[in-house]
């Protein structure tokens, strides 16, 4: 039996506005709590956004230490990558198998994998003449973007897309998408 509320840990890179969705989805929520978030980058917009909200930073001196890794989840339950770009390293994915999961901005298997983050992914989408794109959430797993899917939900690729304008809309649904999950995993985990 695990005591309410779960407790999350959000891994960093970028500006954060999913740990933003997180923050606010989460915001008096009895089932699960952001506890910690975590980045290789001391600059990130989302470092920010976490201390506006009181909630706890680390900044990773070296994000292939697994020991810090596993030190600055001390305690943490559920594990969110929201807009992580460093590889988790493996002993770490051993420790939380099945209690870590990432968002992605395509509909995975495709446009994912390696150096396939950012305004490329929806390049690559636009390239592909595909008519539908979307959010992923998925268990992080010893390689990119390969873990079992969780849940997708899709939007639509609308002519005359940009990388900018189809990016824009993906992260709304990505925003609808990762708190719904994570409060589902948390209930899960109660
Ligand atoms: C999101 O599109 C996410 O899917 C991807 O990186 C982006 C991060 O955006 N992995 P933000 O930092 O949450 O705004």
């Amino acid at each position: 039996m695990i005591e309410k509320p779960v407790r999350v840990a959000v891994l960093v890179s970028g500006g954060g506005t999913n740990l933003q969705s997180l923050l606010d989805a989460l915001h008096d929520s009895t089932i699960a709590r952001i506890a910690r978030v975590i980045s290789n980058r001391p600059d990130a917009g989302a470092i920010a956004r976490a201390r506006r909200a009181a909630v706890p930073t680390t900044v990773l001196r070296d994000p292939n230490d697994a020991n810090e890794l596993l030190a600055a989840l001390q305690g943490m339950q559920l594990v969110v990558l929201a807009g992580y770009l460093k590889l988790v390293p493996p002993p770490v994915v051993s420790q939380f198998r099945g209690r870590m999961i990432n968002i992605h901005p395509a509909l995975l298997p495709d446009f994912g994998g390696p150096g396939m983050y950012g305004l490329r992914v929806h390049a690559a989408v636009l390239a592909s003449g595909a008519t539908e794109s979307g959010a992923t959430v998925h268990f992080v797993d010893e390689a990119f973007d390969r873990g079992a899917i969780i849940a997708q939900e899709r939007v639509p690729v609308k002519q005359g897309d940009s990388p900018e304008t189809l990016a824009a809309r993906v992260l709304e649904a990505e925003h609808r998408l990762l708190p719904k999950v994570v409060l589902q995993l948390a209930k899960e985990l109660a």
